[in-house]
């Protein structure tokens, strides 16, 4: 199903938290919002003592006091269930509701997101809550929507509590009904790990070095997003029994351990991300490399293909750093507030809300900035926020359209959530995908994401003229069917190394890489070699040009493919590296090695996919390319000015101006030319 957010205008928010400020602030905050291009509020996420501040003695008064306030103006507001921040009451009577680390030592009131979802008291404490705050505010007009809890697994993505130990024997047992399919599936007769009774069954707990049977921690994850997608369908369960049709559901965030596409299809409207692009600069404050902002450009990535268009929950507006230590990071500097907006933009998102309005006076968050500072005044960010809210209506004709892209990166959570733990599929697999992103990013070739879901389809994969699914160690028939089925009807699949060697469980088959692939790839994988830092330095040969052959070479048997590719500098010299196979209407590039940027470049123009700017304007490598609709936007990441030149003259949307010949963007700044 489609999920997307729906709205008639580019729109700013900001995240606001009435409880930290003194009450005679809110009015004027509100006023000042407005007056800057502000229409919409996020608030509550963490305000579970102001609804219940004893256990079972519910109180409305403090919110329903805002919300008065909040009414008298124009302000809308996206209200939260606050079950991020679970109280100390209920912690401290109830410490079984606690998450715990793996050697079950419980992590304490005193953070946040310190609970497990698999509590039964958590649980019903949550339902509770959660129906009493909606039956109360679900008739309040400025509620334009809910957010469901807070970044789901931000600051921890591991459940050990013995509620999850329970669970997931519970998950188990339901999924293989008997001891001796688990048995086999998580390949227990090795290191006589067989169990014999279901109460020895537990997810993965300390061992001598801490590692631990792969297939079990391959399923403990896929439990860990079961429960978290369970935890949020049980909170979006009882708000959709209270909400107006129009009122939508959302949830925040991208992180590990929970499948975010089935989170959306089973509990809400559409998705939301937080986007904080200056953490690229903490660890290296002078790096003058243009693709760090793209790291961002990458999550954007992930989202849209969740939801086409969607929501910026948390843009970042001011410096981040934590009061514990560990990250510190500079100011916006003039002009990248709003490029990080026209990033988000360009991706997809039509709501854009900062985090937050104010800097924090108290607690672990009073380096991490809003628009404004503790003192209150006006500033520099704010009247970038400003002067950005003027130019959106500028934008208009982009509401609603989708980013256009031929070429889509395909991904899915078995690979991702394997790689994690696997030294040769975790680094072979991550490498090919940047190779993928930097090189289309740095030849400004839009790309999307595709997850192999239950929800995709043949049909979504039929959009795209090339998918390239570079970490593919794990095949499921599921998506081997689609992919036959992509390439049959004319599709182009470029697959990379170790595609296929695992199944479902992450055991390794004895079947010849890429298994269930290998007739779309029209061969097999023969022999293989880690190239590690002693090695050679071997290349891979295409079309009489050497190119880099970084981490993983498989030396390739071809069966119905052409040899498209050899290898020189290393002791397998002239084995086939690269096949190519044509196979119903469409063909199949299978190459040997991890990609490299160059490999991406050579397949790119092999494939006569080129970027959407060729024959209007050439950009050097630190602008982005995007297209939404009938805009391409233009955005330079670098502090200096970005020379461009245009081969037809085109109109920027944003200035008005009919841009021809030589032109500059200026640092940090942003064209969007109007295609027509
Ligand atoms: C987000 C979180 C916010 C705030 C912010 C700090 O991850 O949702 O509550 O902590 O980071 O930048």
């Amino acid at each position: 199903m489609d999920k997307r957010l729906k709205t008639e205008k580019l729109t700013l928010g900001t995240c606001y938290y009435p409880e930290h400020w003194p009450e005679e602030l809110w009015a004027d905050d509100i006023r000042r919002m407005l007056d800057n291009g502000i229409t919409v509020i996020r608030i509550a996420e963490f305000a579970w003592n102001k609804f219940e501040p004893e256990e079972g003695v519910f109180d409305f008064t403090f919110f329903d006091h805002f919300l008065d306030v909040a009414e008298k103006t124009d302000i809308k507001v996206i209200f939260c269930t606050p079950t991020a921040t679970p109280p100390a009451w209920l912690t401290e009577k109830y410490p079984e509701t606690l998450n715990a680390f793996r050697d079950g030592t419980l992590m304490r009131h005193g953070l946040r997101r310190h609970y497990n979802y698999n509590s039964e008291i958590l649980k019903t404490k949550t339902a509770e809550l959660v129906d009493r705050m909606a039956e109360h505010y679900a008739s309040r007009k400025c509620i334009i929507g809910w957010q469901i809890d807070n970044e789901f697994n931000c600051e921890a993505n591991e459940y050990y509590s013995e509620a999850d130990h329970c669970a997931f024997r519970e998950y188990v047992k339901n999924k293989y009904g008997s001891l001796d399919r688990l048995n086999e599936a998580w390949g227990t007769v090795f290191w006589n790990q067989t169990y014999t009774d279901w109460q020895q069954v537990f997810l993965p707990r300390t061992t001598p070095n801490n590692v631990v049977n792969p297939h079990q921690l391959l399923e403990a994850k896929a439990f860990w997003s079961y429960s978290t997608r369970n935890y949020c369908k049980l909170q979006s369960d009882i708000l959709r029994k209270y909400l107006p049709e129009d009122v939508f559901i959302t949830h925040n965030g991208f992180f590990g351990h929970v499948d975010s596409h089935e989170m959306t299809q089973e509990s809400l409207d559409f998705m939301m991300y937080d986007s904080y692009p200056n953490f690229a600069y903490v660890l290296d404050f002078n790096s003058k490399n243009p693709m760090k902002d793209r790291a961002w450009s990458w999550n954007l990535c992930h989202i849209r293909s969740i939801s086409p268009i969607f929501g910026v929950m948390e843009q970042q507006s001011g410096p981040n750093g934590a009061y514990n230590g560990g990250i510190g990071a500079a100011s916006p500097k003039p002009g990248q507030l709003r490029l990080w907006t026209m990033q988000s933009i360009a991706h997809g998102a039509d709501y854009i809300s900062y985090f937050r309005w104010r800097t924090s006076w108290i607690g672990t968050e009073i380096y991490w900035h809003g628009i404004l500072d503790q003192n209150n005044r006006d500033n520099r960010r704010l009247k970038e926020v400003s002067e950005l809210s003027k130019e959106l209506p500028r934008l208009q004709q982009i509401v609603g359209k989708d980013y256009e892209a031929e070429v889509a990166i395909a991904f899915d959570y078995l690979n991702d959530w394997d790689s994690e733990s696997d030294g040769w599929h975790g680094p072979v697999g991550r490498k090919s995908q940047d190779s993928w992103f930097d090189a289309m990013q740095k030849a400004h070739v839009p790309c999307d994401f595709l997850y192999f879901t239950d929800e995709c389809s043949s049909d979504m994969l039929s959009r795209y003229k090339l998918i390239v699914y570079p970490d593919a160690a794990i095949v499921t028939e599921r998506t081997s069917l689609m992919l036959h089925e992509y390439v049959s009807n004319g599709g182009t699949l470029v697959i990379g190394p170790l595609t296929g060697y695992k199944d479902q469980y992450g055991r390794v088959p004895m079947t010849a890489a890429p298994g269930l692939l290998a007739d779309i790839a029209g061969g097999t994988v023969d022999d293989f070699t880690f190239v590690s830092r002693y090695d050679e330095n071997p290349k891979v040969v295409i079309s009489g040009k050497e190119l880099e052959a970084p981490l993983f070479n498989e030396m390739l048997k071809p069966d119905s493919a052409e040899i498209a590719g050899t290898y020189c500098g290393a002791w397998y010299e002239g084995q086939p590296a690269v096949l190519f196979n044509r196979f119903g209407k469409g063909t199949c590039w299978t190459y040997g090695s991890a990609f490299s940027e160059e490999a991406v470049l050579e397949l790119l123009s092999k494939e006569g996919i080129s970027s959407p700017a060729e024959g209007i304007v050439s950009v050097p490598e630190s602008v982005e390319v995007a297209v939404r609709g009938r805009a391409m936007f233009l955005m330079n990441y670098l502090e200096s000015a970005a020379k461009v030149s245009f081969s037809v003259p085109k109109k920027d949307i944003l200035s008005g101006d009919i841009i021809s010949g030589e032109a500059e963007i200026p640092g940090f700044g942003v064209m969007v030319l109007d295609l027509d």
